[in-house]
């Protein structure tokens, strides 16, 4: 069978990605020789209609093929099988150092050694023109806490008064699940009833996400997530290979009666959601749906995952009972102090009741033996004084000041092209374009227009229907929001504009 056949009647089911099956059905063509060196594939849209998908995932597939270094993007061309080429020469035994390929190239055998690379590129990029510091380019893309916001003269006076009173204790291995000083107070900043015993300390909420997926999950295992939700999630999914399946999020959280239907068909083992503040959306989950939510927990047996790295933050400050508190048997809560006191302590944990919990400890040895230790009894010395929930009350302030800053300068910049959600608190919007657009185009168009934010596709487990972005408002000096959100409203005018159709796909 051609591979064009072999795209008209690919399967769709079953863990493999559709991306990855079309990329498989063209390398084997190349393998075989049905593609000989120099051939020109189909242009993206053409493959698209042939296989079945969207424009994105051709793109996704003819990209993957170039990180293999089987075909080669010729700009304003097409999409061409590349030459063969030549092994890179073995090392020689004495002496001497092997061949290095051009800059940003894979070896030979490292293409053969490496794993495929990952389709969250988008946050990749995102770090690193974020660490980039461009002082011209407006981050919207990554939900940092506001710089000057982070207490670094309490961290200096905890961290000098733990090294004073225990000299180099301070210094040595400490237990894998946490120091007992931080376990206390982070069960008590959590609520009365949680016990330090079921809480584990992790480098972060996205650490203890890791963990907790690595402990449930085997390859082809099936986990459910709202859809959208983080990318981190996604990713921490899809490097466990689970079999994801994304249930739909309004503002009033994870569609529940949806996510029933699916338990009832699937065997589902986990069930990630973000119930308060949920990252990009900014819902909640609404108090009949948690309850539900748990119930169906038990009648079926999963465990759920709740990334509360957002849960103290709903603007208004007003309580919410967190999710585990409704069945502690079966809701693994992850959070951190990353959006309050700073995303570099890497300070998180992991709250799990029963046997879950040792199994939890087992993973954090094998990740990093323990989190540092001199943080954590800073940390422990932080909460403690009261400072962590003062700076919490700050925060809070600085987000939703931010929010404010952001839903203006929607009102006047996107109004006609982009509906956004209503945050109860948080750090991001998710934005859907009225009328949907290429949605690399409108990624190229952002860069340019000097503001970064990150696709809708890098949300979402499936194809996502329409054209939607997240638009991050933490990070950005508060009076450049309004600049921001404008370079948005531009890029997306500037993509709406009709053009002559690029012939190639776009390789930034
Ligand atoms: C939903 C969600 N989970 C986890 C993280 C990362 O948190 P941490 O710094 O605690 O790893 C983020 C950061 O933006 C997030 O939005």
């Amino acid at each position: 069978m051609s591979y064009i056949d072999q795209l008209r009647d690919m399967e769709r089911d079953g863990p493999q990605s559709v991306t990855q099956r079309i990329v498989d059905a063209i390398a084997g063509a190349i393998e075989a020789g049905e593609l000989a060196a120099g051939a020109r594939l189909p242009p993206t849209r053409e493959l698209a209609e042939i296989a079945g998908v969207n424009h994105l995932t051709a793109v996704r597939a003819y990209r993957r093929l170039r990180d293999l270094g089987l075909v080669q993007p010729r700009v304003g061309s097409g999409t061409y099988v590349r030459e063969p080429r030549a092994r890179v020469a073995a090392p020689p035994l004495e002496g001497g150092s092997p061949a290095q390929p051009p800059a940003g190239e894979l070896t030979d055998w490292q293409r053969y050694v490496l794993p495929e690379v990952p389709d969250s590129d988008a946050l990749d990029r995102a770090h690193q023109l974020t660490m980039r510091g461009d002082d011209d380019l407006i981050q919207m893309a990554l939900a940092y806490p506001p710089t000057e916001m982070l207490p670094a003269r309490a961290w200096a006076a905890h961290t000098a008064f733990v090294l004073e009173e225990l000299g180099s204790e301070a210094l040595q291995y400490a237990p894998v699940e946490g120091v007992r000083a931080l376990r206390e107070q982070a069960a008590r900043l959590a609520g009365d009833w949680e016990r330090p015993e079921d809480l584990v300390v992790v480098s972060g909420t996205t650490q203890g996400i890791t963990i907790v997926t690595r402990t449930l999950v085997s390859p082809g295992t099936v986990v459910a997530c709202e859809s959208p939700t983080s990318p981190g999630i996604l990713d921490a999914l899809r490097a466990a290979s689970a079999r994801v399946y994304g249930v739909p999020v309004d503002e009033r959280g994870l569609d529940v009666e949806a996510l029933e239907r699916l338990v009832t068909r699937q065997e589902v083992r986990l069930v990630v959601v973000q119930s308060r503040n949920q990252n990009p959306t900014g819902a909640e989950l609404a108090p009949e749906r948690a309850e539900r939510l748990v119930a169906l927990a038990r009648r079926h047996g999963f465990f759920v995952l709740d990334d509360e790295v957002w849960g103290g933050l709903r603007f208004d400050g007003a309580p919410r009972k967190p999710l585990r508190e409704w069945g502690p048997d079966h809701v693994i809560a992850a959070g951190s102090m990353s959006k309050v006191a700073g995303g570099g302590l890497r300070m998180g944990w992991l709250r799990a009741s029963g046997p879950v919990v040792d199994q939890l400890v087992h993973g954090k040895r094998i990740d990093d033996i323990h989190s540092p230790a001199l943080l954590q009894l800073a940390a422990a010395r932080y909460i403690a004084s009261g400072e962590y929930a003062d700076q919490l009350e700050t925060a809070r302030s600085q987000y939703h000041k931010r929010w404010e800053a952001c839903r203006a300068a929607a009102a006047r910049h996107l109004d006609g092209l982009a509906c956004l959600t209503d945050p109860l608190g948080g750090a991001s919007a998710w934005v859907t374009l009225v009328r949907p657009v290429d949605e690399d185009r409108l990624m190229a168009e952002t860069t340019r227009a000097g503001v970064t934010v990150i696709p809708g596709s890098a949300f979402a487990p499936e194809r996502p229907a329409a054209t939607q972005l997240r638009l991050a408002f933490s990070f950005p000096p508060i009076e450049r929001i309004d600049e921001g959100v404008r370079r948005v409203a531009q890029a997306i005018k500037a993509v709406a504009t009709p053009q002559r159709e690029a012939v190639t796909w776009p390789v930034a």
